[in-house]
């Protein structure tokens, strides 16, 4: 089976590489294209696969993997709409461009939508993925396993709400432990012990979780005795409206989403 991959940036390669170290590369063919060359023919002697110089020369393959930013879509429409032939499969990790604008701008070619996230880089990603068509799901699997897990959503809004959460969060994980950072050192604690503190206490809390296989709210109720110090820190939470916030929050990220879809 042959892939194309229109872009080598930071996530195509953190992909590929990782197919390549688990060897799930042997039963494709594998093509790069990137418009100023350098980063595809260093993917292509990495991964071994086959380096494209230019436009003319993209070989005709059965999945071409959309790579590249939001912002040059426009600009490679045109080359896009005539080298891509019908039939073929269109994988989009792109932000912000629509099934709808995809498929109305690739006519008779099936579009996959995937969305990982920022942990790709550690193989760690939710990779969300949508499509109105029949595709190469195996490939998918073998491919988009290799950095992470991945998530089939019940539509394509469905795909862009589950964004906020896990591409958002991250950063709103960091965020949450700023403030007992913040906590830390307004109690005297030094600035780099706090962040070390801090670091160590998410890493305890993720791997105690993954030890004890409980889920979220029966590892929390087994580490809070009623009446306890835990369990007043817990009812503050409530009181404060904390599954409120964290709704706001999110459904925030998802407006904004959508906002950018026209920018
Ligand atoms: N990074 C992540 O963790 C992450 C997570 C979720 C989604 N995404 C999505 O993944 C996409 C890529 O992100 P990235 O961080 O990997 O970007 P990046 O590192 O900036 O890489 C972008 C790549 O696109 C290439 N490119 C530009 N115009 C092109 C064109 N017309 N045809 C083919 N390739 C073209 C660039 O080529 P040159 O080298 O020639 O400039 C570069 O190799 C984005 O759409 C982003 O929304 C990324």
């Amino acid at each position: 089976m042959k892939i194309t991959l229109l872009g080598c940036g930071n996530l195509i390669q953190a992909i590929f590489l990782g197919c390549y170290q688990s060897k799930v590369l042997e039963d494709f063919e594998i093509y790069t294209y990137t418009p100023s060359k350098e980063k595809a023919k260093k993917l292509a002697s990495k991964i071994e696969a086959n380096f494209v110089n230019s436009l003319d020369n993209i070989p005709e393959s059965e999945i071409f993997i959309f790579g590249f930013k939001p912002q040059n879509y426009q600009s490679a429409l045109s080359d896009y709409q005539k080298i891509i032939p019908s039939g073929a499969e269109i994988w989009s990790v792109l932000a912000g461009i629509d099934l709808n604008r995809l498929e109305n701008d690739f006519k008779d070619r099936k579009i996959l939508r995937i969305m990982p996230s920022i942990c790709a880089e550690i193989n760690q990603s939710i990779n969300l993925f949508f499509s109105n068509h029949l595709f190469s799901e195996e490939a998918f699997e073998k491919i988009f396993s290799s950095v992470g897990m991945n998530f089939k959503t019940v539509s394509e809004q469905s795909l862009e709400e589950m964004t906020a959460v896990t591409a958002s969060g991250p950063a709103l994980i960091y965020r949450f432990l700023e403030s007992m950072k913040l906590n830390l050192i307004k109690q005297g604690v030094g600035e780099r012990e706090s962040e070390e503190l801090i670091k160590y206490l998410l890493k305890g809390s993720a791997d105690l979780l993954d030890f004890k296989k409980d889920d979220l709210s029966t590892l929390r109720s087994k580490v809070t005795s009623r009446g306890g110090m835990t369990f007043e820190a817990l009812k503050s939470y409530e009181n404060n409206h904390l599954d409120e916030i964290t709704e706001g929050a999110l459904r925030a990220a998802f407006l904004r989403s959508q906002e950018m879809k026209n920018e």
